[in-house]
């Protein structure tokens, strides 16, 4: 079954999702663009309380210990941030859950539940695995808990660019038989694809694959794969499946993945 409740109510990012029919959703997707250079206004008042609230859902949801970190300018102040082209990031989401097999796919999956949420907000971001100093991060990290990757997020002083995306066809494999007469693949899951090409990845590779199979009790079902990467393929993963689910339960539910 799909991880995204039918209440649609649950949290900030559901009631958001609701509200938006399939074009206005993709086209949510579409506008957002990495953005690495912030101007100096805080997040507060109804925005921060609905990203607060998302941030209580997720944790709860998933068992993980996400936090917004604000006014932390010192976790991009290094040269690794600046050669990244990183400027006044005051705030960032830190990605930290318990160490396990299945935390990079969470911190993507919810992660980009902020992302997409904070877009919605007027707010701008951009994922960081790798230009930033975890050090100089206020966030607290339990013994047991691993402080995964973060998101810079703030008000940003442009709305970034477009990038080149892989062809639909490149990301996906949908055996002949559940083709259509005219050689169509079912709505929902060309919705799914969709969703999921605009998903973004570390270094924009796009290391993910979505495959349509039909198992012997003919529920459709959809297996997710992490294609080998140079790094943060689960994290990818996680950030590909929940643009998938998004994409593909405008059109049906009637799906899982396998
Ligand atoms: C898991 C992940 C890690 C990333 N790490 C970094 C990073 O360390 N530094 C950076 O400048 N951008 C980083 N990015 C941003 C990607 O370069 C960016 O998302 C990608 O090029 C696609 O561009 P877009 O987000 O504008 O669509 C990361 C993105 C993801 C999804």
């Amino acid at each position: 079954m799909t991880r995204i409740p039918d209440n649609a109510a649950a949290s900030p990012f559901e009631a958001c999702v609701a509200s938006l029919g399939y074009q206005e959703l993709v086209g949510l997707m579409k506008s957002r663009h990495s953005v690495r250079s912030f101007d100096d206004r805080p997040i507060e008042g109804e925005t921060l309380a609905e990203l607060e609230h998302e941030i209580d859902w997720c944790n709860a949801q998933a068992g993980l210990s996400i936090q917004l970190v604000r006014d932390n300018p010192e976790a991009f102040d290094g040269a690794l941030a600046k050669y990244g082209s990183f400027r006044n990031v005051r705030n960032h989401f830190a990605l930290v859950g318990l160490k396990g097999a299945s935390l990079d796919e969470h911190c993507g999956y919810y992660g980009e539940r902020l992302v997409l949420l904070s877009h919605s907000l007027g707010l701008n971001t951009c994922w960081v695995a790798l230009t930033f100093r975890k050090g100089g991060s206020a966030a607290q990290v339990g013994e047991h808990e691993k402080f995964a990757l973060c998101i810079a997020v703030g008000y940003g002083t442009d709305q970034g660019r477009a990038h080149k995306v892989k062809p639909v066809e490149q990301l996906c494999r949908v055996s002949k038989p559940l083709r259509s007469d005219s050689g169509e693949i079912p709505s929902w899951f060309a919705a799914g694809m969709d969703a999921a090409q605009l998903a973004p990845t570390a270094m924009n590779q796009q290391r993910f694959r979505f495959e349509l199979e039909t198992p012997a009790d003919h529920t459709p079902s959809v297996r997710a794969i992490a294609l080998p990467a140079l790094s943060c393929g689960k994290i990818d993963l996680g950030i590909a499946k929940l643009h998938f689910e998004l994409g593909a339960n405008t059109v049906s539910r009637d799906w899982r993945y396998v």
